[in-house]
């Protein structure tokens, strides 16, 4: 068996999820479809298991590997089956009818026919993964069922910032693991900003040699009310960035590389001061910023936000750049390449005889239309590659370079109106709940994060075709992403906590047709099978809260508050008398009755203990029969 599969293989055992009460059979995303007959195949060591797809053998052996650590056997191979055999078949006979990425699963008491060509095939295996009873079911009985499953986007992505922080290359291929098993089939990958630079480029070498690293780090909020004063630093090599590619595409994943231009730029500016406006200026450092090493000289950023000294649009940056970006072409083959354009001041701009006498010479009206002229200078050169940019939607301001692609994040606004110009749209408006360094809900136990509220309720709400768009621009919304910033996200540990459970939402909204949500079913039937799963694995995820729990106050007197446990094989634990529950508190096991007499308040706290022994938030709920009381007088 290829040894990249059995490592997958290695990272998915147990994920297997099976709930066959679920109507939707555990499977996240949900599938257009699923019709049910009558009867099932049980899965024993008798089937064999026929490739007869053009492209199908590594997913074979990736069902055939997932097979053997799930129920102990290996299947036999075999290029046929014969009529009475019971077989499992890979077939990409009749995958030319099925959407792009599309795929039919068909079970039937003798036969398991997986339909599907390349990512198609790959998907109908992860949908089959998730449908298997888990290890140790005594008889593995699959229902009889059809399934009918394609993409509702095309794009469907998740941004990791590893500029504010480095993740490790182990890390970012257990990531790519998961998002295959989510079909989530896009990773952009944000390499470059103010603190730090981290794609090895041959022709620069203090690209790497000083914008990989940084003197120390603000402790807490900006300013920042201290110093961490250790050295974070860290590069992909080109090797390295390749071999992800690699990783990634073999589980149908395309990398998208972000360049940032012409802002957050700090980085590239410490290492080639050349590239600002004002070369001899020292970067700029508030007083109140605790700093690390000196504050002369251009410097890589300490702190976060958005700096003035961005890159100067002169021949020699435009040089450097289109020299960066061939290297970038070179190594990931995807069609976009990610140019940033977001958080550029223009007050250096504003500032530079340079820019101004540019400005002139090129008639342009103001700095919004320089940037614009800078980032079509960048776009010709990537189309002249044969890709394409995309941006985040700053690069509207001054008028949209041709080809470009619009990544809307300051909500809706960005991707409307580039729809509106027939330009395509990847939504990710962090003001629903696609930014997945916001915090999951607002007890007080949430670590520190960079602000914003964004539980996974609010992605899994969230439709990213926006209603005012006419039928034709709305093709233009090519998918949906979900970003995460690191600067408060130190460790792959707290990745994973920001990321799980919301790239499942993600994974639903980006993949389902709206009219298959059901935030119900997906709450309450799959979700805590698969949270159990990583859990299980050993992934940090964010324990959700109970179920059914309100963090809005409630008024009454007489309360039956009714919870769900929201993971597989977890607890939920509660108290009444202001203290923090933990194991030695009440165990939940039916309804709580509360009676709270008249003027008087309780507090329900809350927390869930998952399997492994990982624990929600507390959670808080006033119980409050705090109405006057009303003397009998009064009433006459
Ligand atoms: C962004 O969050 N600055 C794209």
């Amino acid at each position: 068996m290829n040894k990249v599969f059995s490592t997958f293989i290695g990272l998915l055992i147990s994920t297997s999820v099976l709930a066959q009460s679920d109507p939707n059979l555990g499977i996240i995303p949900v599938p257009v479809s699923i019709t049910k007959s009558s009867g099932s195949f049980t899965l024993d060591k008798t089937a064999i298991l026929v490739n007869q797809s053009i492209d199908g053998a590594k997913s074979a052996d990736l069902l055939n590997a997932f097979i053997v650590s799930n129920a102990g056997f290996a299947l036999r191979e075999a290029k046929v089956a014969q009529p009475s055999q019971k077989s499992i078949v890979l077939t990409s006979v009749g995958a030319d009818k099925l959407s792009a990425e599309g795929y039919n699963i068909i079970v039937t008491p003798n036969q398991i026919k997986l339909v599907g060509k390349g990512a198609g095939l790959f998907y109908a295996v992860q949908s089959f993964m998730q449908m298997m009873p888990a290890k140790g079911t005594a008889a593995i009985s699959i229902p009889a069922v059809t399934i009918n499953d394609y993409p509702r986007f095309s794009y469907r992505g998740t941004m990791l910032d590893v500029s504010r922080h480095y993740f490790p290359i182990s890390f970012i291929k257990k990531y790519i693991d998961q998002l295959a098993y989510y079909k989530i089939n896009t990773f952009h990958w944000h390499l470059t900003d103010d603190q730090g630079w981290r794609l090895e480029i041959k022709k620069y070498p203090k690209l790497t040699a000083v914008a990989s690293s940084r003197n120390g780090t603000i402790i807490g909020h900006y300013p920042g009310n201290g110093n961490y004063l250790t050295e974070v630093k860290g590069f992909y090599t080109q090797d390295e960035a390749k071999e992800i590619v690699r990783y990634a595409s073999e589980r149908f994943i395309t990398v998208v590389p972000e360049i940032e231009l012409p802002g957050h730029a700090s980085a590239a500016i410490a290492a080639y001061p050349e590239l600002s406006c004002f070369p001899d200026r020292d970067t700029f450092i508030n007083d109140k910023t605790p700093w690390s090493g000196s504050r002369k000289g251009k410097q890589v950023q300490q702190t976060w936000g958005v700096f003035d000294d961005i890159f100067v649009p002169s021949e020699n940056t435009f040089t450097f750049l289109n020299n960066v970006l061939d290297e970038v072409i070179a190594i990931f083959p995807s069609k976009y390449i990610h140019i940033g354009g977001d958080e550029a001041p223009k007050t250096y701009w504003k500032e530079s005889p340079f820019c101004q006498a540019l400005m002139k010479q090129k008639g342009l009206k103001d700095e919004h239309e320089l940037q614009s002229y800078f980032i079509q200078t960048i776009e010709k050169h990537v189309n002249s590659k044969g890709r394409s940019i995309i941006g985040w939607d700053e690069i509207l301001e001054g008028g949209l370079a041709p080809n470009a692609t619009v990544m809307s994040w300051r909500g809706e606004d960005g991707g409307i109106a580039a729809a509106q110009q027939n330009h395509e749209v990847i939504m990710t408006p962090g003001s629903m709940g696609l930014y997945i360094d916001h915090k999951q809900s607002n007890s007080p136990d949430e670590p520190v994060t960079i602000g914003g509220y964004a539980p996974y309720q609010k992605i899994y709400a969230y439709d990213p075709i926006p209603k005012v768009l006419t039928a034709e621009q709305r093709k233009y919304i090519k998918g949906v992403q979900a970003n995460m910033w690191s600067e408060y996200i130190k460790t792959p540990e707290k990745a994973e906590n920001h990321a799980f459970p919301r790239l499942l939402a993600l994974s639903e909204i980006a993949w389902s047709p709206v009219e298959r949500k059901d935030l119900k079913n997906f709450t309450e039937e799959r979700l805590p099978t698969h949270l159990a799963q990583l859990d299980k694995k050993g992934w940090n995820l964010w324990v959700p809260t109970p179920i059914g729990q309100s963090e809005k106050p409630l008024s009454g007197g007489d309360f039956t508050i009714d919870l769900k446990v929201p993971i597989k094989g977890g607890k939920i634990y509660y108290s009444l008398d202001e203290s923090r529950p933990s194991e030695s508190a009440f165990l939940y096991t039916k309804p709580i009755s509360v009676k709270v007499p008249q003027g008087e308040k309780r507090t329900l706290k809350t927390i869930v203990i998952a399997p492994s022994g990982k624990r929600s938030v507390t959670t808080e709920t006033i119980l409050d029969n705090g109405a006057p009381v009303v003397k009998a007088e009064a009433k006459k």
